[in-house]
């Protein structure tokens, strides 16, 4: 049986970006989708928009366990078992050296990318070893893996997400659950206007001289990994813009 077969993929952060765009060829492939976020409003816009599938929107803030399995026990009756996570929900803020980095944002990032991933896991994760099948998609960074000047903070807690998903595998080896972990590059989202406070000048100058992926770039990826054969588990997958050496340094245009 195909893992998503007659099962719902909980999608978080699906207001935006990879998630929102995740969430939408899901549910164009007819699956449903349980679409988590913070603004409500914008996942409402999601569910009424999908003409095939069936998106649910549900309004919680994944930092908060008791907040998200609440929301989650108010799933309609007829939505089906959930069998696949794709762990989304993230953000960067700030980009300075870490002498100047403000605790605040360190706390946004830590409480958001790494305590959120576990609250939606830990939530997730009984369902699918006793439905004998499922799969959890984390979306970690290319910042883990090569440092960039003012990445520390948010590169650590993606180095977080990349470790625990080996580690899961490990774990879960035999219960028909599968981990992958998914590592971007540079994509042009509301990530940076989220890293720098809403400032759309200074996010957008972020993509000078680079031709940025795309949530969809992204979100295909996630369809393609959630939809192998059970017996295939994509461990990790490193996906960059091609004019993007390592980190943050750009390939100097030749044409
Ligand atoms: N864009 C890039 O260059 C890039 C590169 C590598 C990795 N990533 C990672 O990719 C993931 C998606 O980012 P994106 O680029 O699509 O950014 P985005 O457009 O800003 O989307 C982020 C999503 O996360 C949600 N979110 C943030 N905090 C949340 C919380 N506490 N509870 C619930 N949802 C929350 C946001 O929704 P609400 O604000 O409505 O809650 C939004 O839907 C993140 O984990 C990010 O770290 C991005």
């Amino acid at each position: 049986m195909n893992t998503l077969e007659d099962g719902a993929v909980m999608v978080s952060g699906a207001s935006s970006g990879f998630g929102h765009r995740t969430a939408q060829l899901l549910a164009e492939a007819g699956h449903t989708v349980v679409a988590v976020a913070r603004r409500g409003g914008r996942l409402d816009a999601l569910s009424a928009s999908a003409e095939r599938g069936r998106i649910l929107p549900v309004t919680a803030d994944v930092r908060d366990r008791d907040e998200l399995e609440k929301a989650l026990d108010g799933l309609p009756d007829d939505c089906p078992p959930i069998v696949a996570l794709v762990n989304n929900a993230g953000l960067s803020r700030g980009f300075g050296p870490i002498q100047d980095a403000d605790p605040g944002h360190w706390r946004d990032m830590v409480d958001t990318n790494i305590t959120g991933v576990l609250n939606a896991t830990s939530l997730l994760l009984p369902r699918l070893i006793a439905g004998g099948r499922g799969h959890i998609v984390n979306i970690g960074s290319i910042a883990a893996r090569y440092p960039y000047s003012g990445g520390n903070v948010y590169a650590a807690t993606k180095a977080f997400v990349h470790q625990l998903s080996l580690s899961m595998r490990t774990d879960l080896a035999g219960t028909g659950v599968r981990v992958t972990c998914i590592a971007p590059g540079m994509a042009r989202t509301e990530f940076a206007l989220v890293r720098y406070d809403g400032d759309e000048q200074r996010a957008e100058r972020l993509y000078d001289g680079v031709v940025p992926l795309t949530a969809d770039d992204i979100a295909e990826t996630v369809v393609w990994c959630l939809s192998r054969p059970p017996r295939v588990n994509v461990n990790m997958v490193e996906i960059m813009p091609t004019d993007q050496p390592f980190g943050l340094g750009f390939a100097p245009r030749r044409t």
